[in-house]
This record gives structure tokens, sequence and C-alpha cells, in this order.
């Protein structure tokens, strides 16, 4: 099918290599070393993180879709008509043709995403599929402030999509900086349709995060892959393993990459040392009840309007709407 350039467009404004090695460093020289999440999403990252999504310890996508169809018609009522979808971290858009085929005559689609190359396939695949659809694709971190593009059409309520449970990726204070964003972006009339992981057995969780066939493993350690490449270091991955572990106080799972052994490592100029043991800590993934949620969305001036969940109750989706 011919596409109409218009229709797809793509703004970059995501962190540039210097961002990147400055952002490494600084975490490196953390008491308690650091890298933030977001750069475990390379273009090998994005693929691994998909594989992880489809192992069967790792519930929340599986969990998430299924509740997402079975609810979908509510899901547009409560949208309404021709509405503007923004979806942040889209990574491959799978649960967005759930949403999208539900939607009573979509006008406008603007992904975010931080990987570029992920980003572009998916925002063409969804082109194709939807050719009334005006897709303005954004390549940026979306914890920051953004202004969003400016459809060509006029268009309903404007909604961020944000499924997955991201949110529970930052600390409570950067989730409820981000739901005030969107808060302000979507304006008096918008909504927000988030996923949001619940609090569970704490085996469950343990298995999502360190799955046997080691993908979960194999994407935390990407990380090094990327800096090694991208900041010309030399991080032995044979000298660091994965750890993924339950931090009961913070009610989230932690990933880290264990260093095996004392070990110095050069990252362009710059060296880091090592103790055996020592990790960088390199994800978060907060768990949350219904009422602490709630809590954090009324602190960023949004009322949670209707809760979708399994019958186990591992995951929400949540339609929130400006108070
Ligand atoms: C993207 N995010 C919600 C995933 C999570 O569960 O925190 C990333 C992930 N990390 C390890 N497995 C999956």
């Amino acid at each position: 099918m011919e596409r109409e350039p218009e229709k797809l467009d793509l703004l970059d404004i995501s962190p540039g290599l210097e961002e990147f090695r400055e952002d490494l460093l600084e975490g490196l020289r953390q008491p308690q070393k650091q890298v933030s999440s977001k750069y475990l999403y390379d273009q090998r990252g994005s693929v691994l993180f998909d594989r992880i999504c489809e192992v069967d310890e790792y519930y929340p996508t599986r969990t998430e879709s299924q509740i997402m169809r079975d609810n979908a018609d509510q899901m547009a009522d409560a949208i309404g008509p021709e509405s503007m979808i923004v979806e942040y971290g889209s990574g491959s858009s799978i649960k967005t043709h759930i949403l999208l085929d539900c939607l009573d005559q979509p006008r406008a689609y603007v992904p975010i995403d931080i990987c570029r190359d992920h980003l572009m396939q998916s925002s063409a695949r969804i082109a194709d599929a939807y050719p009334d659809l005006e897709v303005l694709s954004l390549c940026a971190d979306f914890t920051a402030k953004l202004e969003l593009p400016e459809p060509q059409s006029a268009v309903g309520r404007r909604v961020v999509f944000f499924p997955g449970s991201t949110i529970g990726n930052l600390t409570q204070e950067t989730a409820e900086v981000c739901l005030t964003n969107m808060r302000e972006n979507c304006g008096d009339d918008g909504g927000v349709l988030i996923g949001v992981d619940l609090e569970k057995d704490t085996d469950i969780l343990r298995a999502a995060y360190n799955d046997a066939a080691g993908v979960t493993a194999a994407f935390n350690l990407n990380l090094l892959e990327r800096i090694n490449r991208e900041l010309d270091a030399d991080f032995d991955l044979d000298v660091f393993d994965h750890q993924a572990v339950f931090n009961a106080e913070r009610t989230r799972m932690e990933m880290h990459l264990r260093s095996l052994a004392n070990q110095t490592v050069r990252v362009g100029d710059e060296t880091v040392s090592f103790a055996k043991g020592e990790t960088i800590h390199t994800e978060n993934s907060h768990k949350y009840s219904l009422d602490r949620f709630r809590a954090m969305a009324a602190n960023a001036s949004l009322s949670v309007k209707k809760v979708w969940t399994d019958e186990k109750k591992l995951f929400s989706v949540q339609y929130l709407r400006a108070s």
C-alpha cells in the first residue's frame, strides 16, 4: 500500500553519545554504581526485551494483552471518537493494535520511544495497517518534558497510552513528574490509559526476572556490550553476571550486574574499579497496590476512573482522567 509521506513523520530528540558517556560515568562514580535503565534499549536490547515478553515466566505482557482484549470495548467507550493516542515507550507497538482496532475513528498516533530503529520499524507497520491514521513519531526519552507534535487533522480527546508497567521503571518521584507531564500534554479533557503491575507473591516476581532461558540475563548484560561498542570501553562480559532481586522495603524488583572479581575497567580515557561482588544497579521495576497507585496519580492531578485486572490480580490496566 502506498503511504502518503506526510502521514509518517519522525522527530529525533533522543540522548546523544556525549550525554550517554556523562550519565554513565556519573553513575559509576556513585557509592552504589548505577546506570539508567533507559540505556538498556539499543537495537539489540529492544529485540531482547521483545523476547522477554514471550518467555513463560514473564507474565506482564500476556496478562496485560489479555486484559486489553477482554475489555477493549469499554476502553474505546471511555476514550471516545476521533482520538489522538500518544504512546509512551512504544517499543514494538504490539498492544497498540489491540487499542487502535477497537477505537472509533482514531485520528492521530504519536509513538514515543528512545530506540530510533525500533520506533521507525513499528511506526511504519502502524502507518501501513491504519492508512487513515496520522502517525507522528517522536524519538525521545519520555521522562523528559516533551512538546508533542501537532496533528494536521482535528482530533477529539488526547489520550496517553502507557502500557507494560513501564511506569514501574521510574522512581516514585520521577513517575509523578511523568504523570504530571502527561496530564499537561493531554489537557483538561485528556486521559491516560496505563498498565500497572501489581504487588504479588515474590516467587512469581523473582522467576519473571530470572527466566530459565537466560533472556533477561542477556538483556541486562547487553548494556555492557553497548557501552563497549559506543563508548570505547573494555568490560569483560564473562566477569559480570545478571542479578535480579526483590527489594521488599521499596516493593520493587531490581536488576544488577555483579562483578565476579576485583577488576578495573576502562571507559574511554577513564578507569573504574570494581570489588568482587560489587554491582551496577541497572533497573528498578516497582510493583504497586491499587491504593498506592491511586495516591500517586492524585499527586499528579489525575483520578482513576476505571481499573481492569485479570482473575489472579497480577496486573492492571487503568484509565485516568484529569481531575
Ligand atoms: C519495560 N519494563 C516494564 C520491563 C519490566 O518488567 O520492568 C523491563 C524488563 N526488565 C527485565 N525484564 C523486563
